[in-house]
């Protein structure tokens, strides 16, 4: 039997350019396992990190206007790149609670460093945007920061080159000039990234704190959720996954990223 629709149980709208926002979808579900959420991965547009701030902020502006023609509460942009280049934009002509990614790993990052040295990693757009380095410098701006775009992490993880060799060297090319300066704490700003961490981890060692923001959004959307007295109180949860491009890929992959199994997958016209 369907569950009547009131306004706690409205489910929370959850966007990526594709796959890599179910890290953020999980870390949700795992938090409030009664929420009903719905997802959608802009597959046919995807990658976001490397196309402009106003081409990215027209597909998250259209993604947006479908979430909420689907009566959802609240809007969480799990993609970094959408996140930084589109959040402002969007929080003017969307009309229920949105947040990005951007704050609650920088605040968790900021809370971290003892020596207050802290990387940045993520795609060419988060990274020329400074945005990770705005909300740092809001927290402390006391915090010396260092970013470096890594492009070819994304397409290793979606080619599940998540260990080896390889991708250790390619980590190692990237990261060796961050570490020389002596940092003591990286952001995974990127979607994808998580799924790398116990590489990386093997490739800088134990030392530096590894920022994996996908816990403290969920937080974030949480008290979010509580501030405005829209958390859903019991029932069982249910999953809704849209596509622009590529259901049957997206079930796929998207297993590996969520930790369970997706069942059905849509593909919609948002165009
Ligand atoms: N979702 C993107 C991000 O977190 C990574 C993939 C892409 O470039 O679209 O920045």
């Amino acid at each position: 039997m369907q569950e009547k629709q009131t306004k706690n149980n409205r489910p929370i709208g959850i966007f990526d350019s594709g796959f890599g926002g179910l890290t953020v979808m999980s870390a949700i579900s795992k938090l409030m396992p009664k929420e009903n959420l719905i997802y959608f991965g802009d597959t046919a547009h995807v990658p976001y990190g490397s196309k402009s701030k106003k081409i990215v902020t027209e597909f998250a502006t259209k993604i947006s206007k479908f979430l909420v023609k689907n009566n959802v509460k609240m809007i969480v942009i799990a993609c970094n790149t959408a996140s930084a280049f589109s959040l402002d934009a969007l929080k003017k002509i969307i009309k229920v609670p949105i947040i990005g990614v951007i704050k609650a790993g920088s605040i968790m990052a900021a809370q971290n460093t003892k020596n207050k040295k802290i990387a940045v990693i993520g795609t060419e757009g988060t990274i020329k945007s400074s945005a990770y380095e705005k909300e740092i410098k809001k927290y402390d701006n006391k915090i010396r920061c260092y970013s470096k775009a890594c492009p070819l992490f994304v397409p290793l993880v979606e080619e599940g080159w998540n260990n080896g060799k390889i991708t250790e060297d390619i980590i190692n090319i990237y990261l060796k000039d961050l570490v020389n300066k002596k940092i003591d704490t990286i952001i995974l700003g990127c979607t994808h990234y998580p799924l790398l961490k116990s590489t990386i981890k093997k490739v800088i060692g134990n030392k530096i704190n590894i920022i994996d923001s996908a816990n403290a959004v969920a937080l974030a959307v949480k008290n979010l959720l509580v501030e405005k007295d829209l958390l859903k109180g019991d029932g069982k949860a249910t999953y809704k996954f849209y596509v622009s491009d590529g259901p049957e890929k997206f079930k796929n992959i998207g297993n590996k990223f969520l930790g369970k199994k997706i069942l059905t997958v849509n593909k919609v016209e948002i165009d």
